[in-house]
């Protein structure tokens, strides 16, 4: 604990830069400011010291999927799963990761025009996460839930091409990002915004490939 009061933000970030997230919800700047201690840095933020180092404790990248059985689990259930875990994911990260790269974009932008690129992209593709999303959670998870219980329930099938498409072209927007990234490789200049920002992008595609895996391979095809 007592250690990594002392330590620098910019050492704790440069070790392991999925911390950069935890400084970000603390509005500690670990960028410019990363010279300081922890502590200093809490102090000077008015945030408790005690509830940074916990939350940086318990930091995990959330690109790991454990092994499940998937392919067993009712429609129902898979429905939930998705809400609960990659929804909520989709949902806490796109706003970090959209400042991250709108901050990005207008500091290197001049000399790294890929930059620019990335958060307009990334900006679409959030908007348009946000509308899929609400679409699956009010249209096609509650009809699923109706039809486990009611079997006789009928509902319109439609809506699964037209999520399909969306997904698609979720999946063209991530293929560009990642081209434009180099595959997310920092280049050696990069200060750790720009190392947070491939950092999170990284982790939120891996996320969103298994988010989409997951409905188009396994949940529409149970219900089709
Ligand atoms: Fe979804
Ligand atoms: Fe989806």
């Amino acid at each position: 604990m007592n250690e990594l009061k002392n330590r620098t933000i910019a050492e704790i970030v440069s070790e392991d830069i999925s911390t950069a997230s935890v400084f970000k919800k603390y509005h500690i700047d670990f960028c410019c400011g990363g010279g300081k201690t922890l502590e200093n840095a809490c102090n000077k933020a008015n945030v408790n010291v005690n509830a940074v180092i916990n939350d940086l404790i318990n930091n995990k990248p959330k690109t790991q999927t454990p092994i499940l059985n998937f392919k067993d689990w009712s429609a129902e259930f898979l429905t939930d799963y998705i809400v609960n875990v990659h929804h909520t994911y989709v949902k806490e990260n796109i706003e970090i990761i959209h400042e991250f790269a709108t901050k990005v974009a207008t500091v290197h932008g001049h000399h790294a025009t890929e930059t620019i690129e990335i958060a307009e992209l990334f900006s679409k593709l959030g908007d348009e996460l946000f509308a899929h999303i609400e679409k699956e959670e009010t249209i096609l998870f509650p009809a699923i839930k109706m039809k486990a219980i009611n079997q006789n329930y009928i509902y319109d099938k439609e809506v699964i091409s037209i999520l399909e498409d969306e997904h698609e072209h979720a999946g063209a927007i991530v293929k560009k990002i990642t081209l434009l990234s180099n595959n997310f490789e920092t280049p050696d200049w990069a200060c750790n915004t720009f190392k947070a920002l491939y950092f999170k992008l990284d982790e939120f595609i891996n996320d969103l490939y298994q988010h989409i895996h997951l409905e188009n391979n396994i949940l529409f095809s149970k219900i089709k």
